[in-house]
């Protein structure tokens, strides 16, 4: 009996070495990149997720500057690094990969492959895409001004001292919500707000502790309310006659995302699939404009004499304008020192950290194999912090981005990503930032409550404490 259990457990031993030992011969044999997988079922999530600068700059040092594997979110990763890595990736998109997101992410959006070819689908990219161009966000603009004039009368004028994200994150959403289905009363949007907060801070907090975390009970719930939100606006098109009338009550012939969806749609919509995408542009524009916001206003409060050239050029705006008079698309074309400061701001904290494609052909690159089928990733962090990019990187200096005084490689800088995937939000993005710097810096001068808050990473960039200021008005 003893012998025979001596013999089965050395052989069990010899299968799992050999195993082990043939495995190792075949990946080196495929000359994967170098790197390690990290922990059983985790991989190495945690760091990528919650130390993301250190997670690049450590295994960039120990591997290559190039690219090297990793295991994230239950999947082979190949990391392409450096201002060449991201444009290989870039300019190889849809010919050797295919856009990919995390599964935990994907099912809060209620992202599936087969939807994106429904004629909804088409439809709803169609009038983003006419939504986002210049002829139509250049009407945002006074729109955006007398949301932001509400929000600091409301909002910041009555205290002396406040916390800017929980404001970025109110101000943004709410804006969104007006801007995309012309939800606009605040009672409204808090009734969105509510499970749509509960959806993505979970997702974004769960996803990391639970590796097959899913969020779909949530993700109904938020899918039911926007589908609601297509009904109501529905019905509220039938009464108006199918009125095809340009104006939808917020002002200047202006109408919301939804609205225009709807009054193009030659035939019956499909709701889940609009409300899936009106998920996602809620999502893709309110953590990275708040997060954007919230450090160019830490960048601000610590850089005394960046906020007085920023204040410096919105008086200047501010004393070209009649009483009262909203901003304009012009006014926005002033604010250039303002977007270097938001420029430089997104290269220290960056808002969205890189995202993920899925290999469609093995590929070859700087040597090293990555097989079809794994993800492929670029991270911000592999170039903003590169002194071979940004000298003294570490230090807030927005001259860099001053007309050519630092000529910086293409995809070096890369806060909205490269290439066909580009963020189409950018420019929005850029109006709703500085509309929002320009109401802030002609009303107050302002300090951080505590100089030693703690920034964490969700892995959006996040201050521990919410970034409490002081407030000190201006006349
Ligand atoms: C500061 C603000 C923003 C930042 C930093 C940002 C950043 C990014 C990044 C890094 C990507 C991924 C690109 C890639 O995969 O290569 C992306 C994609 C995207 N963003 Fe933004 N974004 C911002 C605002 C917005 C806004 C306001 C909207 C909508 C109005 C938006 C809509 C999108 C969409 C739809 C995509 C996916 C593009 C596609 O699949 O073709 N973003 N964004």
């Amino acid at each position: 009996m003893d012998s025979t259990f001596v013999v089965i457990f050395s052989s069990l031993i010899l299968t799992i070495i050999s195993i082990i030992f043939f495995k190792t011969k075949k990946s080196s044999k495929l000359n994967l990149p170098p790197g390690k997988y990290g922990w059983p079922l985790y991989g190495e999530t945690i760091e990528y997720i919650s130390k993301p600068e250190a997670f690049m700059r450590d295994r960039m040092a120990k591997y290559s500057k190039e690219i090297f594997k990793t295991s994230v979110l239950g999947e082979k990763v190949a990391i392409l690094c450096g201002h060449s890595g991201h444009k290989f990736l870039y300019s190889n998109d849809t010919k050797l990969f295919q856009f990919w997101m995390p599964p935990s992410l994907a099912s809060a959006l209620s992202v599936k492959d087969d939807d994106k070819n429904s004629t909804s689908s088409k439809l709803l990219h169609e009038q983003l895409h006419k939504f986002l161009k210049m002829e139509s966000l250049q009407h945002f603009v006074p729109i955006m001004d007398t949301k932001a004039r509400h929000h600091f009368e409301t909002f910041w004028c009555p205290f002396q001292q406040v916390k800017v994200q929980p404001l970025t994150k109110h101000f943004t959403f709410m804006l969104t919500c007006c801007l995309f289905i012309k939800y606009s009363n605040e009672e409204q949007v808090k009734e969105l707000a509510k499970p749509f907060f509960d959806l993505h801070e979970g997702t974004m907090s769960e996803s990391v502790s639970l590796p097959f975390y899913s969020a779909k009970k949530r993700q109904e719930t938020v899918q039911k309310k926007i589908i609601s939100i297509i009904k109501e606006r529905q019905l509220e098109l039938i009464n108006k006659g199918g009125s095809k009338n340009n104006d939808d009550g917020i002002g200047g012939g202006f109408q919301d995302l939804l609205t225009r969806v709807l009054i193009t749609a030659s035939h019956e919509i499909d709701e889940k699939v609009i409300a899936g995408i009106i998920n996602s542009l809620l999502f893709a524009s309110f953590y990275t404009i708040s997060t954007a916001i919230t450090f160019i206003v830490y960048y601000l409060a610590d850089h005394p004499h960046v906020y007085h050239k920023v204040l410096q050029e919105h008086l200047e705006i501010a004393r070209s304008k009649k009483d009262g008079e909203l901003l304009n698309w012009k006014d926005i074309q002033k604010m250039k020192y303002s977007w270097n400061v938001a420029c430089e701001s997104m290269r220290l904290r960056p808002p969205a950290l890189g995202s993920f494609r899925e290999v469609l052909n093995d590929f070859t690159y700087a040597g090293f194999r990555v097989p079809k089928g794994w993800k492929v990733a670029w991270n911000v962090y592999s170039t903003h912090k590169d002194p071979k990019y940004f000298p003294d990187p570490e230090k807030f200096e927005p001259s860099r981005f001053e007309g050519n005084n630092n000529p910086l490689p293409p995809y070096a800088y890369v806060p909205f990503g490269g290439g066909p995937f580009m963020c189409g939000g950018k420019e929005y993005a850029r109006i709703e930032i500085l509309v929002f710097l320009h109401n802030l810096v002609t009303r107050f001068k302002f300090s951080r409550v505590n100089p030693m808050e703690e920034i964490i990473y969700t892995p959006i960039p996040t201050p521990l404490q919410g970034l409490p200021i002081h407030l000190q008005k201006i006349n």
